[in-house]
């Protein structure tokens, strides 16, 4: 049985991940500081699979502890996602976010590198395009300047990853995901909300809830047919799915490079508005909204071209924007 690291397991895209890993025959090890996430996140795991994964309380900022932990555990593959992502959180903290998410990074690779370790999974972002001269948007679309100190760690991290695997054994693939929206079928696992959502399906989600009076639809003048912005939604329990791919590419020599990239998206572009009306239409449940101003550093549109990801690893979406949004509400109502 191969066995798997899975850092940030007990967040959002990680417990989802961590339940196809098992569902898929992998043995999972968590690390997880619980910085963003709960240790009840594992008894629902095990209650979706029947299996505890093994989990270790680690900072991934504290050195010695990742040496140690890598010197005692040789797995066959780690799948990073331990990361701060709050956009504008990291540009009040932009010191704490690269020591966080570049810092434990690079500590990981050092340790892989020690132990002959070669198989790693990264979570990139599709923020690193910025606003993309064409759509939809290939993995050769030129990188933008980061709009924000996590867009940055992210370039960022793509680069170091890439410049390890030129001089070691590694193997790494950067996976770029659009908008991961959605829960687990069994509704014991979603995305967990803290304090007021930034993002738009948690917003809406709470609205209809009753939580909020009222989603703000941020810009209703931008270039596209209903003046609304357009993301690439792509259901969590799919993105988790293409980690197992991704991972068996590494696991069994199948990749073209030592460095490779993939966008992570379903290749169809919904606006906020047509995003509101399908939540509508699947719930039942009336969202209040209003329109108001752009948000500072929003773009216009972005989706993926999927094209390379399919045919390069065999994978594509199998689930909706209904399917998501039905599976996002299910799981709110779990948390009343
Ligand atoms: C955001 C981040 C992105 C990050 C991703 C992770 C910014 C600028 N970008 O993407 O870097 O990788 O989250 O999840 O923060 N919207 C509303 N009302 C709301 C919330 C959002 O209208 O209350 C709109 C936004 O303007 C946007 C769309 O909904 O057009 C999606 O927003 P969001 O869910 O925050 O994702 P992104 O901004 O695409």
């Amino acid at each position: 049985m191969k066995k798997v690291l899975v850092t940030g397991g007990l967040g959002f895209i990680g417990s989802h991940t961590v339940v196809e890993l098992q569902n898929e025959g992998f043995e999972v090890i968590i690390i997880d500081n619980l910085s963003n996430s709960s240790i009840e996140v594992l008894d629902k795991i095990t209650s979706i699979t029947g299996i505890k994964p093994e989990y270790h309380n680690i900072d991934l900022k504290d050195k010695l502890a990742v040496k140690i932990f890598f010197e005692h555990h040789p797995v066959d593959g780690i799948i990073h996602f331990a990361a701060s992502k709050a956009v504008g959180e990291s540009v009040q903290m932009p010191l704490e976010y690269y020591e966080n998410n570049i810092g434990s990074l690079v500590y990981i690779l050092q340790e892989l590198k020690a132990n002959n370790l070669n198989n790693f999974i990264f979570s990139s972002s599709c923020t690193v395009y910025g606003q993309a001269d064409e759509l939809p948007i290939t993995e050769n679309a030129p990188i933008k300047p980061a709009e924000s100190p996590y867009g940055n760690t992210k370039q960022i991290g793509e680069e170091i990853i890439k410049d390890a695997t030129k001089v070691s054994n590694l193997k790494a693939i950067a996976l770029r995901y659009f908008n991961p929206i959605g829960a687990h079928e069994s509704a014991k696992i979603g995305e967990l909300p803290i304090g007021v959502p930034q993002n738009l399906i948690p917003f809406v989600v709470q609205t209809a809830a009753g939580i909020r009076e009222e989603l703000s639809v941020f810009g209703s003048d931008y270039d596209t047919p209903d003046g609304t912005a357009v993301r690439d939604y792509i259901h969590v329990v799919d993105l988790a799915k293409a980690h197992i791919v991704a991972l068996r590419r590494l696991i069994e020599n199948n990749n073209k490079a030592q460095f490779e990239i993939f966008n992570l998206g379903t290749g169809k572009g919904n606006s906020v508005l047509e995003v509101i009306q399908s939540f509508e239409k699947v719930t039942g449940k009336k969202v209040n909204y209003k329109l108001v101003d752009r948000r500072a550093g929003d773009i216009t549109a972005a989706y993926a071209d999927t094209n390379y990801a399919n045919d390069e690893l065999g994978w594509k979406t199998e689930l909706s924007l209904d399917d998501a949004l039905l599976s996002a509400w299910k799981w709110q109502e779990t948390l009343k």
